[in-house]
C-alpha cells in the first residue's frame, strides 16, 4: 500500500509512518509539523503567475490554504481583520504573500474594496472564501431560544458578505475577461442538519446555494465556481490545538479533518485541472455523512 501511495502521493513509507494521526485510533493527534500534504502538493499543482485573494486567511484552513498556494508558486493577498496576527502567521513569506485590512462585517462597500485591492495588487484570478464563524448560539439546542439576531449573525458572516463580494468578484472577472476561479469553504451541516446546529448549518446551506448559483450565471464567461463542504477540522473552529487528539467516533475514519486536507482540496478546486468542475460542492468529512447526517 505505501509503494502505490508513494507513486501516486509522492509520499515515502517514512513520511507516511511519521504521521502520529497515522498511528492507533485513542493516539490519533493533530501534529502540525507534518509536512506531508505540503510537500505533495508542491509536486502536483503550479500556480507561477497567478495571484490569488484569501479571505480568512489568518484562519486555520485559511493560513494552510495560503502556505500552500505560496509554495505552489502563486502570489496571495489575505484579506483579514487583523494585522498582528497576520504578521505573526505570514512574516516568512513576505514577498509573495500582502495583507489587504478589511473585515467585510463592517465595511459593506464591497466594490470599493475589491476596486481598491486591485489597484493596489494588481489584477486576481483566483478568490478564495475560508471565512467563516460558529458561535456559542449556534449550539443553542432549543429553538426557542434562537432568535432574529442570532440568525441574523450566522447569516451575516457566512452567507450575506459572501453573495455580496463573490457578486463583485464575478463581474470584475467578467468586465476584464478574466477565467478566474472563486472556492466557497461551506460545510456538511449545509447538506444535512444536525442537532443544535440550525442556524450555522442555514447559513451555510444558502453558501452551497449561491455557489451553485453564481456558477450557473456566470460559466458562460469561463468563470469556475466551487465549493468544498468539510466535516469537523482541527482548527480553533473546532476547539482544537496542536497535539490534542482529533479521535472522531461519528467518522467512519474515525478522525477529524487536518486542516491542510482541506486546503489541498480548495487549492485543486482553485486550480485550472478544476476547470470543468462547475457548482460542485465536495464533500471532505472522511466518510461521515455517507450515513446521512452531518455535524
Ligand atoms: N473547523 C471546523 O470544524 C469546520 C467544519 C466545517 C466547515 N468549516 C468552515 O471552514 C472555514 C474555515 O474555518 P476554520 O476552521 O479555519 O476557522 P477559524 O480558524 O476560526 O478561521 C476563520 C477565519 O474567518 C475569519 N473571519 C471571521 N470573521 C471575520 C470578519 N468579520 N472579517 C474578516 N475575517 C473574518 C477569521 O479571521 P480572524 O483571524 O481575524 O479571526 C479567520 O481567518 C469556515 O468557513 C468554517 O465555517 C469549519
Amino acid at each position: 500500500m505505501f509503494k502505490e501511495l508513494k507513486s501516486i502521493l509522492g509520499a515515502t513509507k517514512k513520511e507516511i509512518n511519521n504521521q502520529k494521526y497515522k498511528v492507533s485510533h485513542n493516539e490519533l493527534r493533530y501534529d502540525k509539523s507534518s509536512d506531508l500534504v505540503r510537500n505533495m502538493m508542491i509536486k502536483n499543482f503550479n500556480f507561477a503567475g497567478k495571484r490569488a485573494v484569501v479571505l480568512g486567511g489568518t484562519g486555520g484552513v485559511g493560513l494552510h490554504t495560503v502556505n500552500q498556494l505560496v509554495d505552489c508558486g502563486c502570489e496571495v493577498i489575505v484579506i483579514g481583520r487583523n494585522k498582528c496576527k497576520y504578521d505573526s502567521l505570514f512574516s516568512k513569506y513576505s514577498d509573495n504573500i500582502s495583507f489587504y485590512q478589511w473585515d467585510p462585517l463592517k465595511n459593506k462597500d464591497y466594490e470599493f474594496e475589491i476596486k481598491e485591492l486591485v489597484k493596489v495588487y494588481g489584477n486576481f484570478e483566483i478568490y478564495i472564501n475560508c471565512m467563516g464563524v460558529f458561535t456559542e448560539k449556534d449550539k443553542k439546542n432549543d429553538w426557542g431560544l434562537v432568535n432574529e439576531i442570532d440568525l441574523l449573525d450566522s447569516f451575516n458572516s457566512n452567507f450575506f458578505v459572501h453573495y455580496l463580494i463573490e457578486t463583485v468578484v464575478a463581474n470584475y472577472y467578467k468586465k476584464n475577461n478574466i477565467k478566474g476561479h472563486i472556492v466557497n469553504v461551506t460545510s456538511i451541516t449545509g447538506l444535512h442538519p444536525n442537532y443544535g446546529m440550525t442556524p450555522y448549518g442555514l447559513s451555510k446551506a444558502a453558501l452551497i446555494h449561491f455557489t451553485k448559483a453564481l456558477a450557473l450565471t456566470f460559466a458562460k464567461d469561463g468563470i469556475v465556481v466551487n465549493g468544498i463542504a468539510p466535516g469537523p477540522i482541527a482548527t480553533s473552529m473546532g476547539n482544537k490545538k496542536e497535539n490534542d487528539s482529533i479521535f472522531n467516533s461519528n467518522s467512519p475514519n474515525m478522525r477529524i479533518a487536518l486542516p491542510e486536507e482541506i486546503a489541498s482540496t480548495i487549492i485543486f478546486l482553485a486550480s485550472d485541472i478544476a476547470s470543468n468542475m462547475n457548482g460542485t460542492i465536495i464533500v471532505s468529512d472522511g466518510g461521515e455523512t455517507i450515513r446521512g447526517h452531518g455535524v
